[in-house]
């Protein structure tokens, strides 16, 4: 459809059918079956045959067949033949699950995510779907909040190349081409700074941080050409995100150019109710519509509301027009009036879906995903001793995430499948020690409908566990253990206030190296856990986070040594949780603590020590790399100038491996205090065992910019110093000036 075309349709329809658009539903008013997560309520009761006849687009279904059959019998009752769109939370993959966010984060690779991305685009549209509400692009400091999981992590360098690179992965060129799906930002803005971690509570930001830490990846993926942004539950300097005029005209629409559809977030429009800013539900969608909110989902109060408050001029019906015609422009985009089921297609579903080459992507990205906090010699596995799996996740399927809700955890390959199955040779015993959870814990809010890993086990049962383990423990020569998190500790409405790892499997962790020194342990976990106790006393530790449909093929590769481990942590591992949030781009302070200092009124804490167990940027490999001071082509710089600042590398070790050199640049004084260091670069580089190689990075004058005191972006003339290593905990630099 031409433009024209789009602006003659929206003069052509009726004031209830523009309203329609607006609205979003929960697919099973169209198909009796629930897909998705609800997440808010879904009472069909509170919505009238008739907006169901003209509504826009559709949430929580999907499935080639089922689309299309809906689309079908939709379109033949619309007035205009309008399409509907279907969205859905793709996240992490759609039906092959690649390792949760904050796994792909420790990547270091945006290109990675930027397939797995495309990856999951084909598979879900194959199967009807439109638009994904991802990449969530929050920025996150704080481990107590469960959707950290779904984040690449606390710095606003990575987290935009993220962002950018998973939209053009999902949306390609144009989202309307085969195989590619729209884009949707999230959730605008500062979602990810939850006062003490509690989801959805009170975000407080200063206008600085909001801008240079948390809008950051935002920009970034708008930039990139996100099709959609979905707003935020927060509070943005007392207004709720999702009615806030500032944010979302000012610098959503304005500062930042995003011109295309905003939605709001599950009922978080009828939810500035119970913020105490909108009256009611017809004061709610005034202000919604106002802030330029162009879909309403499942609150009801756009459905509602609207047709009354433009009767009685409280809005004017060009408002509408506005929000309609973005959404018209979206569906055309997608090129859904020619082709109202685009990719839709049972037979691609199947060729698709887990696919080998969708697989292998999941293995690989699972590999590159996980980090080496520890290892004592012990890895990789000498395959010839006798081995022990031991730990809940040795036959754990559920290891893809909360928020992988098209994902069948059946299709998981466990440790021990895959462990059996690649070493075939060796003399392996597997058992599972303990159940996830602590008997008498229960998760709350999940107790329908919950998993066998999840059921609540009995004192008498988790005793039996552990006496065969630790007999198990004994006769072994290496053991590992997975261990972690259960899967719904992490993700949405669940921040909690411990890190730790269950107590059930912390008692058997404690009883296996107390008969047996020889300790692996993987970590499964949506978020930073505290792993002081676990790191002292095992003689390896191993990040995986949740890995995925091929998580367990990937932890055997790894520990076999079939793969290097070369993941960098993408958020610190607190010391403990009385350091949360930390994090590396800290500011300095006035009297800053220097380790050892026997200095009494300094910043520190009087009983653990300032840094993180395991800071930002950290991780390590089977082999070692050695890594020269900086060099700096020149001194000083002016404006129009660039500088190189290079090291050499080797790998000394006796593996092949990646390292992942990192760029830091604090700006020493300005109009504005600094960060101590800010992540400015970084460069993946594989090394065969005694290679060398020089790695230069430029450093320009854009690299220096920040807000500045006048509330304008640049840099300021000064002294620079500048860092090269392998995390954000790297010790010497140079020093370069800024003239
Ligand atoms: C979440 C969003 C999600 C939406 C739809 C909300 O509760 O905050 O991230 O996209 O539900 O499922």
């Amino acid at each position: 459809m031409r433009e024209e075309q789009i602006t003659a349709l929206v003069q052509d329809m009726t004031l209830a059918e523009k309203i329609g658009q607006m609205v979003q539903l929960e697919g099973n008013f169209f198909y009796k079956e629930q897909q998705g997560v609800v997440t808010g309520p879904a009472s069909e009761e509170e919505i009238a045959d008739e907006v169901k006849a003209v509504t826009g687009s559709v949430l929580n279904v999907y499935g080639a067949e089922k689309l299309i059959a809906i689309q079908r019998e939709f379109m033949k009752k619309q007035p205009h033949h309008i399409p509907l769109l279907f969205m859905f939370d793709v996240i992490h993959g759609f039906k092959t699950i690649f390792p949760a966010p904050l796994g792909l984060g420790a990547a270091f690779e945006p290109e990675l995510a930027k397939e797995c991305a495309g990856v999951a685009a084909k598979e879900a549209s194959a199967s009807g779907l439109h638009v994904v509400f991802s990449p969530m692009v929050d920025l996150v400091r704080d481990a107590r909040w469960g959707r950290v999981v779904e984040s690449t992590g606390e710095d606003p360098y990575l987290n935009g190349l993220y962002a950018a690179a998973q939209v053009e992965g999902f949306q390609g060129e144009n989202p309307g081409e085969e195989g590619k799906i729209c884009a949707c930002i999230k959730h605008f803005a500062g979602y990810g700074a939850p006062v003490a971690g509690r989801d959805y509570n009170t975000v407080e930001l200063s206008e600085r941080t909001f801008r240079e830490y948390y809008l950051a990846a935002y920009q970034k993926g708008i930039a990139a050409g996100t099709g959609m942004v979905m707003t935020s539950f927060n509070t943005v300097n007392g207004i709720p995100a999702s009615v806030n005029r500032r944010l979302m005209q000012d610098i959503l629409r304005n500062e930042m150019g995003f011109d295309g559809v905003l939605i709001s977030d599950y009922e978080a429009i009828r939810e500035t109710i119970s913020h105490g800013y909108s009256e009611n539900e017809e004061k709610a969608a005034q202000n919604a519509v106002t802030a330029g909110v162009d879909i309403d989902m499942m609150s009801y109060c756009y459905s509602n509301n609207l047709m009354k408050l433009v009767k009685t001029g409280k809005i004017r019906e060009e408002q509408i027009d506005e929000c309609v015609l973005r959404i018209l422009r979206l569906k055309n985009k997608l090129g859904l009036f020619e082709k109202p089921y685009k990719d839709a297609d049972p037979e691609q579903e199947r060729k698709l879906h887990l696919c080998e080459d969708h697989r292998k992507l999941a293995r690989t990205a699972a590999e590159k995903s996980f980090v080496l906090l520890k290892n004592d010699k012990i890895l990789p596995l000498d395959t010839a001793k006798k081995i022990a799996f031991i730990g809940p996740y040795t036959e754990e399927k559920h290891m893809l995430s909360s928020w992988a809700l098209s994902g069948d955890y059946r299709d998981t390959v466990t440790i021990r499948e895959a462990a059996e199955k690649m070493m075939p040779d060796s003399e392996l015993y597997f058992c599972n020690g303990s159940p996830i959870l602590t008997p008498g814990y229960r998760l709350p809010g999940f107790e329908k409908n919950a998993p066998e890993s999840q059921r609540c086990w009995s004192q008498e049962e988790a005793k039996e566990l552990l006496d065969k383990a630790v007999q198990l423990a004994k006769q072994a020569d290496t053991i590992i253990m997975p261990l972690g998190e259960h899967f719904l500790q992490s993700g949405e409405a669940a921040s909690r206030s411990e890190l730790d790892i269950p107590e059930v499997q912390m008692e058997l962790f404690r009883e296996v190296v107390r008969v047996n020194p020889n300790v692996i342990v993987l970590v499964f976990s949506g978020r930073p856990l505290d792993l002081r106790e676990v790191s002292e006393k095992a003689k390896a530790v191993l990040e995986v986070w949740f890995p995925g449909s091929e998580g367990g093929a990937a932890i055997m590769n790894v520990l076999t040594g079939a793969v290097n481990p070369s993941g960098k942590l993408p958020m610190s591992f607190p010391y403990s949780i009385g350091q949360v949030p930390v994090y590396y781009n800290e500011y300095s302070t006035g009297r800053p603590y220097y380790t050892n200092s026997k200095e009494r009124f300094q910043s520190r804490y009087i009983d653990i020590p300032n840094e993180p167990l395991y800071p930002f940027g950290y991780g390590l490999s089977y082999t070692k790399f050695q890594i020269s001071p900086v060099h700096l082509d020149k001194k000083t710089i002016t404006g129009d100038e660039t500088l190189c600042a290079s090291v050499t590398i080797e790998n000394t070790g006796d593996y092949a491996g990646t390292e992942t050199l990192q760029l830091y640049i604090r700006d020493l004084y300005a109009s504005v205090v600094r960060p101590v260091k800010e992540l400015k670069g970084f460069r993946k580089v594989y090394l065969s065992p005694g290679e060398k190689q020089v790695v230069t990075f430029t450093i320009t004058e854009k690299m220096l910019h920040f807000l500045r005191a006048d509330g304008t972006w640049g840099s300021e003339p000064g002294t620079f110093h500048v860092w090269i290593g392998n995390s954000s905990a790297c010790g010497e630099g140079s020093e370069f000036v800024l003239y």
